[in-house]
């Protein structure tokens, strides 16, 4: 199964991607984790994207293009895949479909399902300025909303929990801007193909998970 995950930050993309990779074995692929680690690696890449990410703008579409398309290449992805974040703009769309299309396999691949992640914006706000993330696994806890077992350690590997840079709030609310001009017309985009399903995303991350798996019959 190919889905695309869309929505806003803080809409739980990548919980949800992280979900559908552990209990059915579809590869996550996060171009935000990807280009983090790039970040922290200090590679050519990271040092383009760095300051971008920073600002809570998006990094160019050359850029991820690339990313995206070696992933997909890779045989994780064999079984299937979510993309978590990517496309973000009509131009990675256009690219994806390329790609897809011209996927070595006898006919291309296609995407199943884009699924669009619906949550009010205060919401999003609350859940990304509490958010923890382990600097070793990635693993994502919430101050409130999903504390670690212990203050400031992650659960399942013990790493150190840290705060993403662009989790500030004034920069939480240039991504939501840049979230309404550029990747928000990408819901039209897939309704158009008939590939997009809307999906409630305020609750629990058991009823979203739930309403997740309804939207793409999984
Ligand atoms: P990226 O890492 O993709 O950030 P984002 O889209 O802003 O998404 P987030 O990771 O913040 O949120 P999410 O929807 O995944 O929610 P999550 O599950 O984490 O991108 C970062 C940057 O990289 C971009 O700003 C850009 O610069 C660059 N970039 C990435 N992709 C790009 C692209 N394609 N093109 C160009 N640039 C790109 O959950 C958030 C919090 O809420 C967590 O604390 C979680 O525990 C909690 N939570 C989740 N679900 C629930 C729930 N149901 N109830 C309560 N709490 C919940």
């Amino acid at each position: 199964m190919h889905l695309i995950f869309l929505g806003p930050p803080g809409s739980g993309k990548g919980t949800q991607a992280a979900l559908l990779e552990e209990r059915f074995g579809l590869c996550q692929i996060s171009t935000g984790d990807i280009l983090r680690q790039a970040v922290a690696d200090g590679t050519p890449l990271g040092n383009e994207a760095k300051a971008c990410m920073d600002r809570g703008d998006l990094v160019p579409d050359r850029v991820v293009i690339g990313i995206v398309e070696e992933k997909l290449k890779g045989a994780e992805c064999r079984k299937g895949f979510v993309l978590d974040g990517f496309p973000r703009t009509t131009g990675q769309a256009e690219a994806l479909d390329a790609i897809m299309r011209d996927f070595p396999a006898p006919d291309g691949l296609r995407i199943d399902r884009a699924v669009a992640f619906q949550v009010d914006e205060e919401a999003l706000v609350a859940r990304l300025s509490g958010r923890r993330t382990c600097e070793a696994c990635q693993a994502m806890f919430h101050l409130t909303l999903s504390p670690p077992r212990v203050d400031g350690v992650c659960d399942r590997c013990g790493g150190r929990l840290v705060q993403r840079p662009d989790d500030r709030e004034d920069v939480i609310r240039q991504r939501l801007a840049v979230y309404e001009e550029s990747t928000r017309p990408l819901l039209d985009y897939y309704a158009g193909r008939d590939l997009l399903s809307r999906v409630p995303a305020g609750g629990t991350v058991d009823e979203v998970h739930a309403a997740v798996k309804a939207a793409v019959g999984l």
